[in-house]
């Protein structure tokens, strides 16, 4: 465990360092609370660890919270001191949001720090995501003088799936005191550190899965009048689901339908008796949800009957797209572009068809998702998330710290 603590505030006086300056002299920490968190990666609702990890440094600094939410998510409070602008009612309430789960990965990193547990690898970044939340709270609860609102720190759970960012806002996190906006950040590799992709409306893609099994009639394959060809059946399903896309959607609305697997027959001369496929569903706009499903059941349901099989389909709607709000967007802009004192590149070009259980927060209060660029091919840390080697360049953790304070500052003056 690392158990060093960061001084407390230092009264103002003349010579009172830049915001800059505060956070810079937090990064140390930062990298420390990462790189031990990424040596103790835990999976969805299992990151018991993880939470005792933050509980300690919340109950060091004197910081009140909640544990336990949502199985392991934890929520902080750090209620700021100033008198709210326009009257005690009006306090405005941000809640800041970071993952802390890792994926079944086997990290091939030959780093001092890499995973200690087997199979497990922090090789999305929550590692980061964490310790940027833990290095906010640690700021802004050291400076709640200059903050006229309340900041709810939120560290959830299980954002790999199943997703835990649904039973954290069923259990009321977004309530008492009501939240009036949100914001959380991805470290991303598909972005060079030093930059910062931010954009209003949608920036990630709703998932949805589906997994379908045809059922025909098997036989000799030199005898096909006799059967009824699961294999057959499950080819020309896979060829027509891809004119949902190519001939059902709007062109000017981006969407994926892919078949990520498809297993049928046993033998060459051996007439397939039944095929399952299994894919994914990504598409940007929430108007589209349903839309997708419907065609492809649709397209299932006529091959299937005009080759006499049946079929069982299963399909799920994992996440809804990650939507943020204009005037938030905006806000996240204002600060990376005027107030973060070391001038970053914005990407408003940065969306993707990955997903994100954010999306359930930013479905409820109105908010703003965004991708800190974390890569830096010199050093070799640009491998894609989730990979084997995936490794990002630690100054973001400190962009990301300084973005979420300042937001703070811009949201709760
Ligand atoms: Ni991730």
């Amino acid at each position: 465990m690392v158990t060093s603590s960061v001084c407390p505030d230092p009264s103002p006086t003349a010579s009172t360092p830049s915001v800059r300056d505060e956070i810079a002299a937090l990064l140390p920490q930062l990298v420390a609370w990462r790189r031990h968190l990424h040596q103790y990666p835990e999976l969805a609702f299992q990151e018991n660890q993880t939470a005792a990890f933050i509980v300690q440094h919340l109950e060091e600094w004197g910081i009140p919270f909640e544990a336990g939410i949502a199985e392991t998510g934890i929520v902080a409070t750090v209620k700021g001191l100033l008198p709210a602008k326009d009257g005690p009612d009006k306090h405005p309430v941000l809640a800041i949001r970071a993952d802390m789960d890792a994926l079944p990965v086997q990290e091939l990193n030959e780093v001092h720090y890499r995973s200690r547990h087997d199979g497990k690898m922090h090789a999305c970044g929550h590692d980061g995501h964490t310790a940027i939340l833990l290095g906010t709270a640690n700021y802004l609860w050291r400076h709640r003088t200059r903050i006229g609102g309340t900041v709810k720190l939120i560290f959830q759970p299980a954002e790999e799936g199943p997703g835990g960012a649904k039973p954290m806002i069923d259990a009321g996190v977004l309530t008492n005191p009501a939240v009036d906006a949100i914001i959380g950040l991805h470290l991303w590799n598909n972005l060079p550190v030093g930059t910062v992709g931010v954009r209003p409306g949608p920036l990630m893609a709703a998932v949805e899965t589906f997994e379908c099994e045809i059922f025909g009639r098997g036989g000799h394959g030199a005898m096909p009048h006799q059967t009824i060809d699961a294999l057959l059946v499950a080819a020309q399903i896979v060829t027509a689901l891809q004119a949902i896309v190519a001939r059902n959607m709007d062109p000017l609305d981006a969407a994926v339908v892919t078949v990520g697997e498809l297993h049928a027959g046993t033998a060459l001369n051996v007439i397939a008796d039944t095929a399952r496929m299994t894919g994914t569903v990504r598409y940007f706009k929430p108007e589209l949800e349903g839309a997708i499903q419907k065609r492809i059941e649709a397209i299932i349901a006529g091959i299937c009957q005009a080759h006499g099989a049946s079929y069982r389909l299963d399909y799920e709607q994992l996440y809804p797209a990650t939507v943020n709000d204009a005037a938030i967007a905006e806000l996240v802009r204002s600060v990376v572009e005027t107030a973060v004192e070391t001038p970053l590149g914005i990407v408003p070009e940065c969306q993707t068809m990955g997903g994100e259980d954010m999306a359930f927060f930013l479905r409820e209060v109105p908010g703003c998702y965004f991708f800190v660029g974390a890569a830096n091919a010199s050093l070799g840390l640009d491998f894609p998330h989730h990979h084997p080697r995936f490794n990002f360049d630690e100054t973001a953790l400190l962009t990301g710290v300084e973005i979420f304070c300042r937001c703070v500052e811009a949201f709760c003056p």
